[in-house]
Formats: structure tokens, sequence, C-alpha cells
């Protein structure tokens, strides 16, 4: 069985425990893991280096792609193992720690982290954790679920640990596509002119004398944690397709649409459902995580072509896409996510991004990632990756939040993770808001107009024409600008009712 999956001979006198493993890392030490959106984190060994941590001091840097499964990050923080994680995560526990203060984390585009480790901007990878379902006789490593950043997190490290996950299937051998860029300031141009095209190899390539420790582990990714899609959901979809219907008809997208990107999460996840009643067909994905809307959408036979750099999926999709592996061998890619999320090829293709908000203001500012301006949520993920460079960025959400206490659109955001400048398309349950060509008063009428709630709309125009009282280009009342998050703090409620 092992030989299967470890192919060069020599390496089977690696093969050991997590514990020893776990040993291998050391107090001080910057871990680079695999992990990308709950796919193809190492497993047994941050597991036991969160029970190692109870005897002996242990505190890391924490790299990955982005966020964990089998609930990691929470095992990690209760063991105190954290001192600094990036670039990504969506763990409560790890949530509250971050936000008192006690972990340090570095909310980072995901595109950035593996360039800083390159460009020595960050402190290096000491040692990098790798889930894989095989390594090949060269010693090269063939990754599960995700890419995420692993393949630099391999090269750049000095030593490797490798978990060969048995519950991770073989047939994943062959979907990844491992290319690394060239270093900065004589780097080739990323050759990627199609969602499909394949520019580097199929396993990840190191000197196998840097493998320090394999160890063989069995347990699965964790499902992913979506929703169902709900009529808001339902409703903000059927939105984008007027959208999406009227480009067509003026000739600005065929029915082709353009390469897709949506964004982590139900609403994002939701959306991309709701292309399954549409008219356009012959679609591609330019992704970072691929979810269930993909394959629902493969299914539907709307989709001809997906490229990621994870697959996570629900326990109810889990089953139907790995027990089918072949039918999709020809039509998905999994690449390093500086490569999906790289600013070059994501304005070279053309990318629609879809991608979801907490708030955003009456010019069209995002906050993805700052609840009340200063708790950190989950992060900015790759959203500024690709909504910077995008043809069309779109950020969806839903217009109220907490049963109406929480207006979605305010009057300034309390924190900015997507600029005006970078925000073509607003979407809530109530309707689209076209911001391109558009002056930051003109972006606020259309905003007000078709994207607010109700119950909030006459406060929002009332503001609107007081800050247009005192001019400016981007009128506002300072004094009140974040009147309404205050209101929320001291009363619970937005409007303070
Ligand atoms: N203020 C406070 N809380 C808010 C809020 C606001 N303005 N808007 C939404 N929320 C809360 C919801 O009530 C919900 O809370 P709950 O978990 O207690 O029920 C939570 O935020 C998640 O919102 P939900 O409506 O379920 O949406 P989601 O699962 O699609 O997540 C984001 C939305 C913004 C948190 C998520 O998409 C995200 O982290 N995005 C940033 C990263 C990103 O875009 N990556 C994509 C690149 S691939």
């Amino acid at each position: 069985m092992h030989r299967e999956r470890i192919r060069l001979p020599s390496l089977m006198s690696k093969i050991m425990s997590a514990a020893d493993a776990a040993s291998l890392i050391k107090d001080g030490m910057t871990v680079g893991m695999s992990g990308f959106t709950r796919a193809g984190e190492a497993k047994a060994v941050p597991q036991a280096l969160a029970e190692r941590a109870k005897t002996v001091p242990l505190k890391i840097s924490l790299m990955t792609g982005a966020s964990l499964g089998n609930d990691l990050d929470k095992q990690l923080t209760e063991a105190g193992v954290l001192s600094r994680r990036m670039p990504f995560q969506v763990d409560s526990t790890l949530r509250k720690a971050i936000n008192d203060g006690t972990v340090m984390f570095i909310d980072q585009h995901l595109s950035d982290t593996v360039e800083q480790l390159r460009n020595r901007q960050i402190k290096a990878v000491d040692i990098a954790v790798i889930e894989c379902v095989a390594i090949t006789e060269e010693g090269h490593l063939v990754l599960s679920t995700s890419v995420g950043n692993s393949a630099s997190f391999a090269i750049l490290a000095q030593h490797v640990i490798i978990e060969i996950n048995l519950a991770q299937p073989l047939e994943l051998e062959g979907l990844h596509d491992i290319y690394i860029p060239t270093y900065r300031p004589t780097r080739l141009p990323i050759p990627v002119l199609k969602t499909d095209t394949r520019i580097g190899s199929q396993a990840v390539k190191i000197d196998p004398a840097k493998i320090v420790g394999i160890v063989i582990s069995n347990q699965p990714d964790s499902p992913s944690s979506v929703l169902p899609a709900d009529t808001d959901t339902q409703a903000i979809a059927g939105h984008l397709v007027e959208f999406f219907k009227n480009e067509v008809r003026l000739n600005r997208l065929t029915n082709q649409l353009m390469p897709l990107q949506a964004g982590v999460g139900t609403i994002a996840n939701a959306v991309m459902t709701g292309l399954i009643d549409s008219p356009f067909h012959g679609m591609t994905m330019y992704s970072e995580v691929l979810q269930d809307s993909t394959f629902d959408l493969f299914e539907a036979g709307k989709l001809d072509f997906a490229s990621g750099c994870s697959m996570t999926l629900s326990e109810r999709k889990h089953a139907a896409v790995y027990d089918n592996l072949e039918q999709y061998r020809s039509r998905l890619l999994l690449r390093p996510q500086e490569i999906s999320n790289h600013p070059e090829v994501v304005r070279r293709l053309g990318i629609i991004g879809i991608n979801t908000a907490l708030e955003f203001d009456l010019y069209g500012n995002v906050n993805s990632t700052h609840v009340g301006g200063t708790r950190m949520m989950n992060g900015i993920g790759g959203s500024g990756d690709f909504a910077r460079n995008a043809h069309l960025a779109i950020f969806v959400t839903k217009s109220i939040a907490k049963s109406g206490a929480i207006s979605s659109v305010v009057p300034m955001v309390s924190h900015v993770d997507h600029t005006e400048h970078d925000v073509d398309i607003l979407v809530t349950e109530i309707g689209l808001a076209d911001l391109r060509g558009l002056a930051p008063r003109e972006r606020a009428r259309v905003i007000i107009d078709n994207c607010v709630h109700p119950a909030y709309r006459e406060a929002l125009n009332d503001y609107f024409r007081r800050a247009c009282a005192i001019g400016g280009h981007t009128p506002h009342v300072l004094r009140d600008a974040l009147s309404w998050h205050l209101n929320l703090e001291e009363t619970g409620h937005m409007l303070a009712i």
C-alpha cells in the first residue's frame, strides 16, 4: 500500500509517527502548512503539535494557504501554539484570540504571501508540513485537495514533513498544475492564456533530501460549512442573471460570459448555483476555491472548465465528486494560489469576480473583514486579488444582518478592503447598482435607490441630503459618518430604535 504512495524507496526509512514528526517543530519556528479553505491541510502533525504543547513550551508562526479544516486552528489556539498566523482563517476560537490581541494575525491578499517569502521580505519558513497523496519516483510531491501555498512552502523551507493521507484518493494525481514564477525583476510572463492552459508540472519538484519525516494519516477533509440558498440569495442571483443578460443584449458579454471567480461562503456559493437557471452556457471558472456550486454547474451542463486552487465540498457533494473524479479529470485544474489569484492573469483573462461584502457605503467602498470597524471576521482572502484586476468586480451581500439591527449599506464603511475605485457592481436582495462610469454623487443615488433595505432607505436619503448640503466631491457629514456603527454598539440597533 505504502509503496504505491511512496515511490522513492529510499524515503521509506523516513516514515515516523505524528508525535515524532511534531517534535521536529521547535519553539519559535516559522511553519508553512498545507491547507486552503478546509481542504488538503496537514492533519496528524498539527494535532500532535497541539498535544505536544501541553508538555513543552511551544509557540510558532503559522502560515497556510488559507483556512484549515478539522478544527485545527481551534486546537492550536486552545493549546497556545500560535503566536502569529497568516494569511486567512475562519475559526471562531482563533478569531476570538486575534480580536483579544493574543494571536498576531496578518490579513493578506492571498497571492502575496509566497511572493513576500520568495523575496525574503518576511521571515523564512523553517519547516513545511504538507499533505500529499503520493511521492513520485523522483521524490516529488503529489498534493491532495488543495495546492494553496504548499508548493512554495515546500520549495522554500529548509525541511519538509510530508503527510501521506490514505483518505485522499490517488485519483487526484494529475489534477495539479504546479508553476512557480521566476524571480523579479527579470520574471517572465505567466503563460496562462485560457482558463484551461496547463503551464507547470503535476508534482512539486523538491530535493527529497529535504524530507525529514513522512507521516501516514487517514483522515478526510472536513465538509464545507456553506448553507443552502435562501430567498435572499436567490434574489441576489436573480438580479445578477438579469444584469448579465442585459450585458449580452448590449454585446458587452456573450452567453459564455467571461471566466468566473466566486468567493468563499454561503452567499457566493448560492449566487453561483443561481446560474444553473440561466441562459448562459459553455461557461468557465478561473477561481480560487471550487465549492459545491462548481460541480452543480458541471452537472447542469453549464460549465466547461474550472481552474482553482482548492476543492471544498459539502458532505452531500463529496461522495458524488470523489467517486467520479475520472469524469472531471479533463475539466479541472488545481494551481498554486499565487497563480489562481495572480493579478496578471486575472487582468488578462477578464475575470468576472463575485465576492461578498460585510458592508458597503454610499459611494461603493467595501468592508469584507472587520465587524464594527475593529473586529476581524475571516480576512480579505483573495477578494482583493480579483476585484482590483477584474473585468467586472461584483460585491454581493444581504441588505440587512442580525434580524435588521444592522444595515449592510451604511453612510461610511467602518473599514475599507476594496475602495470605490475597485468596485463596479453591488448587489443585495433588493436590487443591483451598476456603478461603472458614475461620479460619487451619482453612485450614492443608484446605491440608495437599488440596494438599501426599505427600513434604512429614508435614513440614508436623509444622510445623503445633509452631506450634499455641506458639499464636496464625495459628500459626508463627518460627525455622523460612523454614527450608525456607534448606535449599534450603544443600543444594539444601527438606527437606535
Ligand atoms: N456586520 C456584522 N455582521 C455581519 C454583517 C455586518 N454588516 N453582515 C453579515 N454579518 C454576519 C452575518 O450575520 C453572519 O453571522 P453569523 O455567522 O453569526 O450568522 C456572518 O456575518 C456571515 O454572513 P453570511 O451572510 O452568512 O455570509 P457568508 O457566509 O457568505 O460570509 C463574509 C460573508 C463576508 C464573512 C465572507 O464572504 C468573507 O469572509 N469574505 C471575505 C473573504 C473573501 O471574500 N474571500 C473570497 C476570495 S475567494
